[in-house]
């Protein structure tokens, strides 16, 4: 599948290498200094790189991956969204990290999804830090991750890249779940970060 990726950081540039290593053709774009993205995409095969708009035009697949505070632009960057697929992995954190930007009645998905107008939108991947997309395995069990979305074609393609990436994928519905999927991530960061549990740490449903 071609994968266009909109930031190309942390998250970003870590599942574009992963996905590239199970035959998916990776684009990344969105950074500061074009350079870097030129170094990443040679250090990964077959990826290429350019600006969010040729991103979303290589794309069968947009994966969105930026820091809150940049979305926005980022998603006006990517031009014409209408009828993509856009997984996006966002928390909607305050500029400090210490808590949800937005929420409740609303979440970062729904606010993503009203500017990608005519985008199939699809929460995933969030709820876990970067560093371990290498390694999902705990134990006996993979790590989970929370996915949701209205398009129900979106949703699945975004289960089956969940896989790929050794995620066990929960379908949480509709999109508007998202703003309990992001208060995952945000518990994730606290007990990663303020609560000393560190960051080897993922989320399991279990059931009986
Ligand atoms: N990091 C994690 O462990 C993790 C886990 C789950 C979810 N998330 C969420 O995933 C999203 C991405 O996180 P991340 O840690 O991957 O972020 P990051 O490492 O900071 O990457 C952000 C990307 O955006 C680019 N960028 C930043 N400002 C820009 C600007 N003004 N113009 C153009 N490009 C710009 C960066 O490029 P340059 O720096 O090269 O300019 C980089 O490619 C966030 O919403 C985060 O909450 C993160």
């Amino acid at each position: 599948m071609r994968i266009g990726i909109i930031g190309a950081g942390n998250m970003g540039a870590t599942l574009g290498r992963i996905w590239a290593t199970k035959g998916h053709e990776v684009f990344f774009s969105f950074s500061k200094n074009p350079s870097k993205l030129k170094e990443l995409a040679s250090s990964v095969s077959g990826a290429r790189s350019g600006s969010p708009s040729e991103a979303a035009q290589f794309g069968e697949v947009v994966m969105l991956a930026t820091q809150w505070g940049t979305t926005q632009d980022a998603v006006k960057a990517a031009g014409d969204l209408k009828g993509k697929i856009l997984i996006e992995c966002t928390n909607p954190l305050t500029p400090d990290f210490s808590s949800l930007a937005v929420g409740g009645n609303t979440s970062g998905s729904e606010e993503i999804a009203k500017r990608a107008k005519g985008a199939k939108v699809v929460k995933a991947f969030n709820t876990l830090g970067a560093q371990n997309l290498t390694n999902l395995r705990y134990g006996a069990l993979n790590a989970d991750t929370f996915v949701c979305g209205d398009d129900a074609e979106a949703k699945a393609i975004a289960v089956q890249l969940g896989k790929d990436l050794g995620f066990d994928v929960v379908d949480c519905g509709p999109l508007s779940s998202a703003r309990y999927i992001e208060g995952l991530g945000m518990l994730w960061i606290k007990l990663a970060y303020a609560l000393g549990q560190g960051p080897n740490i993922a989320f399991k449903l279990l059931k009986r």
